[in-house]
């Protein structure tokens, strides 16, 4: 027989009810589907990227529990101004979603100094910053789950298609995520990584999945042999952000199809 007790603590593993999120990138493509799902799950969302219209969009979309707070992330006074943001909101902040980022996929003979620092600046400068700037009233709190959107390009490199800038970033990511689930382990703050494969999305959808050859490459090297669907990121996320981890942290989760299991 089903334990009542037992099935209403399952029920409620996943729940966010009074959690304030941050989800950066929240614009577009994984950032809003993050910022949907949060939202869903009963937490107040707190979304920021450059454009003020999408974001105004979702306010109105989602009616309660959001604000909206726009902002360049290469700028560190926006930075500040995010986290501030949240945290007048309710006073603390449960989860952190460092997920906006960009690929400027260029030959490594090619790459500019000044390209590669601005890639660096969002995909890991920026997550940085949120992440002491956010993690600094998550440890006063004695509780928080930081979450990074890594990618499979960094875990391995992206050859043969060339993006030295973007492996680079996110390869640092994934290891920033180790050393700050370690350093505030003992302190109740966990910080984990999603690295997901290919998805559909503003950034991946003209060069991989509108492009004939794209689509065949993803197909070909993904063992399940097809892309992502938006939806499939949505149990890691919704894991690595509630109670359902509470024992998990410094890892990184693929959810590739199985890429990086090669
Ligand atoms: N799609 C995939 O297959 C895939 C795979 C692995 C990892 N990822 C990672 O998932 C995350 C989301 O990517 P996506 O695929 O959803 O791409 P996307 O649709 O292009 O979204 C990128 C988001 O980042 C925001 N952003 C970029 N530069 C910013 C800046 N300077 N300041 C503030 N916000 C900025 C964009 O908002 P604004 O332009 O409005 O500022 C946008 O909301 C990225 O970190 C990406 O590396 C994606």
């Amino acid at each position: 027989m089903v334990s009542p007790e037992l099935s209403t603590q399952i029920a409620d593993l996943f729940r966010l009810d009074g959690v304030t999120a941050v989800i950066t990138g929240a614009s577009s493509g994984l950032g809003m589907r993050s910022a949907r799902v949060l939202h869903a799950a009963g937490a107040t969302v707190v979304v920021s990227a450059r454009r003020v219209e999408r974001l105004d969009q979702l306010v109105q979309e989602l009616g309660n529990r959001v604000v909206a707070c726009p902002g360049d992330l290469a700028i560190v006074a926006d930075r500040e101004r995010l986290v501030q943001a949240a945290v007048d909101v309710s006073g603390s902040i449960g989860v952190l979603v460092n997920n906006a980022g960009l690929s400027k996929p260029v030959a490594a003979t090619d790459e500019t100094l000044e390209q590669f620092a601005k890639v660096m600046d969002v995909n890991l400068v920026a997550p940085f910053h949120l992440s002491q700037l956010a993690g600094a009233h998550m440890l006063k709190a004695g509780s928080g789950s930081i979450i990074n959107m890594a990618s499979i390009l960094g875990l391995v490199a992206a050859s043969p298609m060339k993006d030295v800038s973007y492996c680079s970033s996110k390869g640092a990511l994934v290891n920033m995520t180790r050393q700050l689930g370690c350093e505030w382990g003992r302190k109740g703050v966990r910080v984990n990584a999603i690295a997901p494969g290919w998805f559909p999305s503003e950034m991946t959808q003209a060069e991989m999945f509108d492009d004939p050859n794209g689509a065949q490459f993803i197909e070909r090297n993904t063992p399940m042999g097809r892309a992502g669907r938006p939806e499939e990121l949505d149990g890691a996320l919704l894991y690595l952000a509630s109670q359902a981890s509470s024992y998990v942290t410094g890892q990184i989760l693929a959810v590739d199809g199985g890429w990086t299991a090669r």
